[in-house]
This record gives C-alpha cells, structure tokens and sequence, in this order.
C-alpha cells in the first residue's frame, strides 16, 4: 500500500499530482491553520507530513503521530523543527534551501529601498488626497545606491543581496558571518567585519541569519546603539533574532532611520502591536518567497524530499542540526 501523508496547507496543482502518483493523502484546504484536535486525529495515520515553517512540531504533535518517518517544510527555515525530539524517533527533517534566494533577495531590497525611501508613508498620503502635502523636506528619504551595505548572516541569499547592492546600486558591502566567505570577497569586494564594526560602519543593515540558540536576540538595545541613527534596519529572518521592544525604542526614539520588517516574534503581528504606530517602520506579513513561481518549486522541492524519504532514498535535503 502507499504510504499515507498529510498535507497541511493548499499546494498546488501539479505537485497534488506529484503525490497522488506515490502517495495517499489528506489535505487542508482550507484558509488558516487547521484545528488541533484534527490535526493529531490524522497525524495518528500519518507516515508523511508537508507542512510549512509556521506550523510548530512540538513534542505534542510528534506524541501523536506513531509512524512518523518525515517531516519536509515548505520552507528554507527550520526553527519550527524539535530536531532532537525527531532525532530520538528517527523522524527526517527536510527543508526546501535555493529556490528562493533571489526571490527573497529581491523583497528585502524593496525593504530597504521601501524604508529609505518612505514608499508605504508616502503612498499613504497619496491615497488620502494629500499628494501637496507631500513634498515637504520633512518627508523626504535617505538614498540607498552608494551607500554601506552590511548583511548579517552570509548564506546564499545573503550573498544573493549583496550582488544587488553591489552591481545594482553600487554599494560597499560589508558582511559579518561565522565563516569568512572568499568567494564574496573575491567576486563582490565584500569586506569581513566583526558585529560592532559592521553595525557602527553600515548606512543599510540586513539580517539575514537564521534562528538558533546562538541567534535569539542577537540584535538588542547595545546593537542598535552602535547603529548610525541614519541606519535602515532589515530582517527577513525570523523574528526572534531582534529584541522587538528595543528595536520598536530605537525607532520611536529616532536613534535609527526606519526599519523594513517580514518577520516578528510572535506572527501575525496583530495591527495593534506597537511597531504598527510607527511610520518609520515597514511592516510586511512574511513574503520573503511569496511569489506565486518560487512558492511553486518550493513545494516541488518540499514534495521530492517527502516522496524520497518515504521510499527509503536519501531526501536532496535533509536538516541535521
Ligand atoms: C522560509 O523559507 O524559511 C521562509 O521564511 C518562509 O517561512
């Protein structure tokens, strides 16, 4: 018999496909997260699970689901993982790394120039009837080409941000990363900063590490005072990595320019969060990959990994730790 998967989010038509040619399965079809006590009833049945990176795998989850073999995120995160609690039942954990680098690439460079360039205050103001009030210097931004670029957190899409900084706009990239990166130095000019360095030299700072113990709150108040208080502040990561209070403080307080956000520690961010009442602030609902293209492959890729594991082949993307 085929194994049988749960599938909680729509995915599209032809990965649905994909699948049904190797497996049975039950999907949620429906808008927001599904019901949990519905959840651990088909877990119970479950010998796949393609999920995405907001569905939290708790111990609660996996105490559910005896026959377990996988887990494949629709995602390149993976904090949502319990890796050790997966480990201890020989569940796999899968990931969906490189198809959206540009793609996320791309809407963190809208962050930036969106924050710099007062796009969503100004649009507002357009909408309001307000377009002569709109140009006095009290609006106008801060430029983004040939100015200081550092990125936080030199994986592929950190380096996929960098060429657009580099050839696009110009820019003097600087990076700081656990590892130094030859091949950035080599091709983009690049430079190695240590984190004060980096956050006391950059007029644009993009965080771009992903969560791990070692990363949870890596930006807080001593951070932002190291800013330039005409800094942009960009995270595209995940939430946890910035302190929000005192990113909302350094923002309130003008101690920084603005800041361009997909991403916050508790999501959804509800419109009544604080950092909603600023208008320095750009606020986005987690879209780094959200085109309709690389959500696409991402879940082609997601569903590959799936079908591997469950017919005992190495998935192309395995999580280890
Ligand atoms: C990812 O792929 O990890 C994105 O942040 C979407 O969750």
């Amino acid at each position: 018999m085929k194994p049988n998967v749960l599938i909680t989010k729509p995915i599209p038509a032809e990965v649905e496909s994909f699948i049904a040619e190797h497996c049975r399965y039950t999907m949620w079809n429906e808008s927001g997260p599904m019901p949990l006590e519905q959840y651990h009833r088909l877990l119970a049945e479950a010998d796949g699970l393609l999920t995405t990176t907001s569905d939290r795998i708790t111990k609660e989850k996996l105490d559910h689901a005896p026959r377990l073999k996988v887990i494949s995120n629709i995602g390149v995160g993976y904090n949502n993982f319990d890796l050790d609690e997966m480990k201890k039942r020989g569940i796999i954990g899968t990931n969906t790394p490189g198809v959206l680098d540009e793609t996320v690439a791309d809407l963190i460079f809208g962050l930036m120039l969106a924050a710099a360039r007062r796009i969503a205050e100004l649009d507002a103001y357009v909408r309001a009837g307000r377009w002569s009030e709109a140009d006095g210097a009290n609006l106008f931004g801060i430029d983004v080409h040939h100015r200081t670029l550092g990125i936080i957190g030199m994986g592929r899409i950190g380096e996929a941000v960098a060429r657009r900084g580099k050839w696009g706009f110009g820019m003097n990239v600087l990076y700081h990363n656990r590892n130094r990166k030859p091949e950035a130095e080599a091709e983009l000019g690049a430079q190695y900063r240590p984190m004060d360095r980096l956050l006391a030299e950059s007029d644009f700072i993009v965080l771009m590490t992903p969560l791990t113990p070692d990363t949870h709150r890596l930006i807080g108040e001593n951070e932002f005072k190291l800013m330039k208080n005409t800094a942009v502040f960009v995270n595209a990561s995940r939430g946890e990595t910035v302190d929000e209070q005192a990113l909302y403080e350094a923002l309130r307080d003008r101690r920084i320019y603005a800041a361009g956000l997909d991403v916050f520690e508790r999501e959804p961010l509800s419109g009544s969060h604080p950092l909603a009442s600023l208008p320095n602030a750009v606020l986005l609902p987690h879209i780094g990959s959200a085109t309709g293209r690389t959500r696409a492959d991402m879940a082609m890729l997601a569903a590959e990994n799936l079908v591997a594991a469950l017919e005992g082949r190495r998935p192309p993307n395995i999580v280890t730790s």
